[in-house]
């Protein structure tokens, strides 16, 4: 039998209660919701995977649109901005660029990245010397990615109200890791919180997830994965380590999988809040998580609460 589209959007509301973490707003329920008191309403974007497609720009337009009339302050962007830029040729890259430009025009909210693992642009392999002197190589690489998504520093903080959220780089060591210099900085970054103030560390690759596992076992047999490796981080003993240290690190958010879960360990709210593009810009991924992004928000007692909202 086909199924027709009544029964796709009611599958839709379904899934959205049973599998997305809590029930998935609309754009206009998520605009109703009243915003926390004395607190901090930020959309969670991730895994937009921007590219020059039509429902790539029909999808981003309605959750921007939706993002402003959420009430949100800033959009923490938890990478994989584009497509796909590993080994692309640079006529791919520029499309992607000039896509995620476009789709940003006009958009007025402050948009705080972290890099995604396929957001720093590497030409084809033998194909290296075909790029140079047209851009001069000046997009290649962190530095380029970094200037494209109005980034300070591969990792880096954000200081809103009594909030302080971590920047930081799932790419920063052997993949995918942060490293031993930026687990340092995490760790001054949270000593030095002032009266009041909370922490919240955004990075692409998840720290605990059960999404992370489940996508891995859907896509291969179990025993083909050397599990965390691809999925997770691979440092993730030594980040939970640390953050268990400083009870004022409150959350995580991260995305990668485009799956949607919420885990919370050891005092700590992790949120993996699925992706923007959904299956890739083709719709519902592994028939449960459709394009979706994470409306968070962050009280004054420094707790930390998650909506998912899907207006596309
Ligand atoms: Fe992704």
């Amino acid at each position: 039998m086909n199924p027709t589209r009544r029964d796709f959007l009611s599958s839709l509301s379904l899934l959205g209660a049973a599998g997305l973490a809590g029930p998935l707003l609309s754009a206009s329920e998520a605009a109703a919701k009243p915003a926390p008191k004395g607190g901090l309403r930020i959309a969670h974007l991730t895994d937009i995977h921007m590219c020059d497609r039509p429902a790539a720009f029909e999808g981003m337009a309605k959750v921007l649109a939706a993002v402003k009339a959420s009430g949100a302050v800033a959009v923490m962007n938890t990478g994989d901005s584009f497509m796909e830029l590993n080994g692309r040729t640079l006529a791919e890259a520029e499309s992607h660029w000039a896509a995620w430009r476009k789709a940003f025009a006009g958009f007025d909210i402050p948009v705080h990245s972290c890099l995604g693992n396929h957001d720093v642009w590497t030409p084809p392999k033998g194909d290296v010397a075909n790029h140079q002197g047209h851009l001069g190589l000046a997009q290649e690489g962190k530095a380029g990615a970094l200037t494209l998504l109005g980034m300070p520093a591969p990792y880096y903080a954000v200081r809103i109200g009594k909030w302080r959220f971590l920047m930081c780089d799932s790419m920063g060591g052997r993949r995918y890791s942060f490293g031993e210099q930026q687990l340092a900085w995490i760790e001054s970054q949270l000593s030095e919180l002032g009266d009041g103030e909370h922490a919240a560390l955004c990075c692409h690759v998840p720290i605990q997830s059960p999404g992370a596992w489940m996508y891995m076992v859907n896509h291969q047999p179990a025993e083909k994965w050397g599990f965390p490796y691809g999925d997770l981080q691979r440092d993730l003993k030594e980040i939970t380590q640390l953050l268990r240290r400083f009870p004022r690190a409150r959350a995580v958010l991260t995305g990668h999988v485009h799956y949607v879960d919420q885990v919370d360990y050891l005092g700590v709210r992790h949120l993996n809040s699925g992706a923007v593009s959904g299956n890739w810009w083709k719709g519902v991924l592994d028939n449960d998580f459709p394009p979706a992004f994470g409306l968070v928000d962050f009280h004054l007692d420094g707790t930390v609460e998650r909506q998912m909202v899907s207006p596309i």
